[in-house]
């Protein structure tokens, strides 16, 4: 029987980040160190087979959108597979991946045909030189061209997501929105959230780079007047925080999503990381060990009663970080790549 996830805010949980890996082939400043970290042993890794248990028993509980993340997911051996496994699964309606686009060129066509129509791209400058600098040795033209050729192949969504980042200034805005103008893309500018704001976690800023863009949202906002009318969109396209608008005659479209704390009162989404947790939100350290209980012969009825029940823990907002110990881990747990963005 069909039942649904409602935390205790009323808000019906039907979206599945799901990391499928914690490996990832850049260092974005803002995401990983240098020298990359600490990565988890591969059996510390869900398998395919266990991801799939574990959404096939959130299926039946209303999970019904799920975005595949990393790391970079397409690291992750024959994904094409895993892609095949949750298609195949009852009530997940909506298949999408995020990818730093690196590789994705080459599989293309797999993904098509696996059924996924919907990719973001994270891309965050369309200077090369930029690029290398804050993804750490980036090579830009690849991800330009995988671009070139998803809107090609016809996928009915393709997402650049823009974080803004400490190099980010005036130029790449209006470069950006001139991208938007010419291609049937969505540009979304998304403002740097710190998870080291929390005082749980001890991801420390001088290891990661999480300053302030030279040109901040809103006036990136407001530049848009300089390339003409403008409209807001008023159907959601995706499932996600973002909002969208269209400049007149333009193919694409421009998309904002802003850090603040009212983007959480319609939060439908949770997260399994790669190493088999669920995480309620982004902000909050708290998370249940599911691959504990599958390894450990919990049937999947008491799974469910485990994740209904921590669920209701969600919190109500990316402020009211819930203070809670999970063990050494405590602090790579906050790197973006283990968690999935
Ligand atoms: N703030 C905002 N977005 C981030 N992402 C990764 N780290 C951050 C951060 N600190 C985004 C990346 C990628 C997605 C997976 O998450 O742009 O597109
Ligand atoms: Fe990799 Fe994405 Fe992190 Fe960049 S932001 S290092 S592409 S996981």
């Amino acid at each position: 029987m069909k039942e649904k996830l409602i935390d205790n805010y009323n808000r019906k949980i039907d979206y599945l980040r799901l990391s499928v890996t914690d490996r990832c082939n850049l260092r974005c400043t803002y995401c990983m160190p240098e020298g990359g970290i600490k990565l988890l042993d591969r059996r510390e890794l869900l398998t395919y087979e266990e991801i799939l248990r574990v959404v096939r028993i959130l299926s039946e509980l209303g999970i019904k959108k799920i975005r595949l993340t990393g790391g970079e997911p397409l690291l992750r051996d024959n994904i094409l597979d895993l892609i095949e496994g949750i298609r195949n699964i009852p009530g997940i309606e909506d298949l999408s991946l995020t990818t730093n686009g690196t590789l994705l060129r080459k599989f293309l066509k797999d993904l098509y045909s696996a059924g996924i129509r919907r990719i973001n791209i994270s891309m965050d400058s369309l200077d090369p030189k930029k690029y290398r600098e804050i993804t750490r040795g980036g090579d830009l033209t690849k991800v330009l061209e995988a671009i070139e050729s998803s809107v090609e192949m016809g996928f009915e969504s393709v997402k650049i997501n823009v974080v803004l980042t400490s190099l980010f200034d005036w130029k790449d805005s209006l470069e950006f929105i001139k991208f938007a103008i010419e291609k049937p893309v969505s540009i979304r500018f998304i403002e740097m959230m710190s998870i080291s704001d929390l005082d749980t976690v001890e991801c420390s800023s001088n290891l990661i780079n999480i300053d302030k863009p030279k040109v901040d949202i809103r006036s990136i906002f407001e530049s848009m007047n300089k390339f003409g009318k403008y409209c807001k969109i008023k159907e959601p396209l995706g499932f996600g925080p973002a909002v969208y608008y269209r400049i007149n005659g333009s193919k694409g479209k421009i998309g904002f999503i802003i850090n603040k704390r009212e983007s959480c009162y319609y939060c439908n989404r949770i997260r399994l990381t790669s190493k088999g947790s669920i995480k309620l939100c982004l902000f909050s350290s708290l998370e249940i060990d599911i691959k504990k209980e599958l390894r450990g012969g919990t049937d999947n009825e008491r799974i469910k009663k485990l994740i209904k029940s921590f669920i209701k823990r969600k919190p109500k907002d990316r402020n009211s970080n819930i203070k809670c110990k999970v063990g050494s881990d405590l602090k790579i747990a906050s790197f973006m790549n283990k968690i999935g963005g």
